[in-house]
């Protein structure tokens, strides 16, 4: 279809500052990423948990639930995350510019793709937080039994063995799961965090 013929509406809807007082935060897209098993999810969790109990609402978008669903039938290969990871970013565009506070919990490998992300959210919008923790202590956690897997090459382009993860150069946020409890790691989220979308 040429895309002289779509024509989006903008002028009608409510704008985003009207959604952010009535959701009750400035929004924000705060992108977790790093090697499966890093603790991505449980900090993304532990973030929506908190910031409801201050009656802030958000919303996570995590790498298994969206493969379970709009990403269904993407794989790991490159062309397959950066559609993966693109499509995500789309996604979360549109939930920041309705005024909410996004968290993503993708593992986001590469520099090129974070660049894209960051492209398509906008840099003010996108907080890159770095979930450090290394493979091998990811493998002696293997939450999920995927390193088993992958040590027995049961799982292709399976990322820090036989696919690329670059560590970002300089993320908005480092937290270091190897060396600190999660539970350390969540309070340094959820106050850097509040920092951004708190409303003055
Ligand atoms: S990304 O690279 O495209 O950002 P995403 O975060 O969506 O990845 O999906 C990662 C999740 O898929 C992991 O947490 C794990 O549960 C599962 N998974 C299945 N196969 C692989 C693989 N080859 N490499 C990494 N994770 C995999």
């Amino acid at each position: 279809m040429p895309e002289e013929n779509i024509h989006p509406v903008t002028d009608k809807l409510l704008d985003r500052p009207t959604k952010e007082l009535s959701l009750g935060a400035r929004a924000g897209v705060f992108w977790l990423c790093g090697l499966s098993g890093s603790g991505k999810s449980t900090l993304a969790s532990e973030l929506e948990l908190s910031l409801s109990q201050r009656d802030i609402h958000s919303i996570v978008l995590d790498g298994d639930n969206l493969r379970s669903g709009i990403n269904q039938g993407l794989g790991f290969t490159d062309e397959d995350r950066m559609e993966n990871i693109r499509r995500t970013a789309e996604i979360a565009k549109l939930l920041v510019r309705n005024g909410l506070v996004v968290i993503v919990s993708l593992i986001t490998p590469l520099k090129r793709y974070r660049q894209r992300v960051a492209e398509i959210i906008g840099s003010s919008d996108y907080h890159e937080v770095f979930v450090k923790a290394s493979f091998d202590h990811c493998q002696k956690r293997d939450v999920k039994g995927l390193y088993a897997k992958a040590a027995k090459n049961e799982i292709d382009f399976f990322t820090g063995k036989s696919s690329d993860f670059e560590e970002p150069s300089e993320p908005w946020l480092v937290l270091d799961t190897e060396n600190q409890s999660l539970c350390q790691s969540a309070e340094t989220l959820e106050a850097k965090v509040l920092e951004v979308i708190s409303r003055s």
